[in-house]
């Protein structure tokens, strides 16, 4: 039973239909959940995850069928009508407003009787954050927050109206692998009062071991819903993508070349105002890739802007291929090879409102073969951009669709073509798998192989560790703005980077 007494013993959808222009979303599906149950929802990018639970919580109404709670048939016509039903939903993309606090957050939304009462919201939040171990300060302004801390704020928000069952869309996706751990035990506190969780997530061990039941969808249609225990790996990617995934990789041997990128000594401001980079030197070679692990937040993002231009640095020099790039603008470097997968794909690398084509030649409109003479090639256009659509299977009615109506991970493969078709002397590749499905995260995986086996320097940016190790050949540990070490992939465990991770010094792990 929750706060308000409310409680959702069960909760079903029956063939439910949602259609969009050219896109059957979701197709005749059933799905339910039990009270005290974590229920996972996996699918690939497109598969009609998000637009379900969007139905769930009221904010799409289904072309057909219909939704029962306690096995009564009600209707969701808003997200106030779900809340009221004791229904909350934290977004695949957060939705809170970066000025105002957490309380005056919670308070958007509610009633407005209840809206003046900031005091009694703040003392509401803090015995739900008591209660929950969701440590947040309710008077600190959204900006100052870290995601993790946001994604607390989004729960303990939901919590606080009254949420019987809640859903997390990709909620991981951001969090460092503490903050995971965290999140968990939150979860089953949840569940320990009879409360329970629909769980979307592309990471198949945090499934594998928070859910009771798995939920899989292919193209808006339920493959199945098996128990938790009845899974593996392999079983729920190959029941996800319609054929067998690999997860291992092998890595040929290549010739590295000679040095491609030099950072000498660079320092570099933090957005918060601090040193974000110290003294950072680095050296890249052609054919190898070089993967920076560390806790988020410990000077990588700083790392990637710096090389693309896109940061200003404090001290130091930075040359590609004998040529000192310190002073060039994010332009020149991209003309002079340098690519770069930003981490903040939907803020960096795209614009919204302009189509799939158009988002694919962002960079490169100016030129061949997409430009000539000034003027647009249209058929180069649609051809290379269609060509990406099919290599990396992303989901869209055509080219000409504003990438707003896309799925989040059909985005970030469409970045990442993007990106990768241009073969770059250096890639930057920053979280490059974050939020996309298992499918195409071995495509993607395969595609750094080959850019590495062409003779591109990468530096892999990421918080997977496994990622890391699968596909380096060195790896950078950071910490606190610096790189603690260096190591020969084949010459340290995830252990010891790990221990590095976490400021423990090289010598000692
Ligand atoms: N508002 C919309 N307008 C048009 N099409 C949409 C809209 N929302 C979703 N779609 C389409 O519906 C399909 C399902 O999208 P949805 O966002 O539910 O996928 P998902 O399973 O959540 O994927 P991901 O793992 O990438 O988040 C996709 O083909 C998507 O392009
Ligand atoms: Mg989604």
């Amino acid at each position: 039973m929750t706060e308000n007494g409310r409680r959702i013993d069960t909760l079903e959808m029956r063939g439910i239909v949602k259609r969009f222009p050219g896109v059957l979303a979701v197709d005749h599906l059933d799905f339910d959940v039990q009270a005290g149950e974590i229920h996972a929802l996996l699918g690939e990018n497109g598969a009609g995850k998000s637009t379900l639970m969007k139905m769930l919580y009221g904010l799409y109404q289904p072309d057909e069928g219909s939704i029962l709670i306690n096995g009564r048939e009600t209707r969701i016509r808003s997200p106030q009508d779900a809340i009221a039903q004791g229904v909350g939903m934290v977004h695949q993309h957060f939705m809170l407003v970066p000025s105002l606090t957490v309380t005056e957050n919670t308070a958007l939304g509610i009633p407005s009787k209840w809206q003046l009462d900031l005091k009694s919201i703040a003392r509401g939040l803090d015995e739900l954050s008591e209660k929950y171990n969701l440590k947040v300060n309710p008077n600190l302004p959204i900006w100052q927050l870290s995601v993790g801390e946001q994604q607390r704020v989004e729960i303990l928000r939901a919590l606080y109206k009254g949420a019987a069952l809640l859903i997390l869309d990709e909620p991981t996706a951001v969090l460092t692998p503490q903050e995971v751990d965290d999140l968990f035990r939150i979860l089953h506190r949840m569940t320990d009062d009879g409360r329970s969780i629909i769980f979307i997530s592309h990471k198949l061990h945090e499934v594998l071991s928070i859910s009771q039941r798995i939920t899989v969808l292919r193209a808006g249609r339920r493959v199945d819903t098996i128990p938790t225990t009845a899974a593996t790996k392999p079983l729920l990617a190959e029941m996800m993508v319609g054929r067998p995934v690999v997860f291992e990789y092998a890595r040929r041997a290549t010739q590295v070349s000679s040095e491609r990128l030099r950072l000498d000594r660079v320092s570099a401001l933090s957005n918060r105002g601090e040193l974000g980079l110290k003294e950072v030197s680095l050296t890249l070679h052609g054919g190898e890739i070089t993967g920076v692990a560390g806790v988020s937040g410990n000077g990588q993002s700083e790392l990637a802007q710096v090389i693309a231009g896109l940061r200003a640095i404090k001290s130091g020099t930075i040359t590609l291929d004998d040529t000192d790039v310190t002073g060039k603008s994010p332009r020149q470097r991209h003309e002079a090879g340098i690519s770069y997968i930003p981490e903040e794909r939907m803020l960096d690398g795209a614009i919204k409102e302009f189509t799939v084509a158009e988002n694919y030649i962002l960079q490169d409109h100016a030129r061949p073969p997409f430009n000539r003479g000034g003027l647009l090639n249209l058929r180069a256009i649609r051809e290379a951009c269609e060509r990406a659509v099919k290599d990396y299977e992303i989901k869209t009615p055509t080219t000409d669709t504003p990438i707003k109506s896309l799925s989040g991970g059909n985005i970030q493969k469409l970045i990442l073509a993007r990106e990768l078709s241009r073969s770059p002397r250096l890639l930057i590749a920053a979280q490059p798998t974050r939020g996309v499905d298992v499918g195409a995260t071995e495509y993607i995986h395969r595609r750094l192989l080959e850019e590495r086996a062409n003779g591109t320097a990468i530096l892999l940016i990421s918080e997977d560790l496994d990622e890391i190790f699968a596909l380096s050949d060195r790896i950078a540990v950071m910490y606190e703005g610096r790189i603690v070490g260096v190591l020969p992939r084949e010459s340290v465990t995830l252990r010891q980077v790990g221990q590095m991770m976490a400021g423990a010094a090289m010598d000692a792990v």
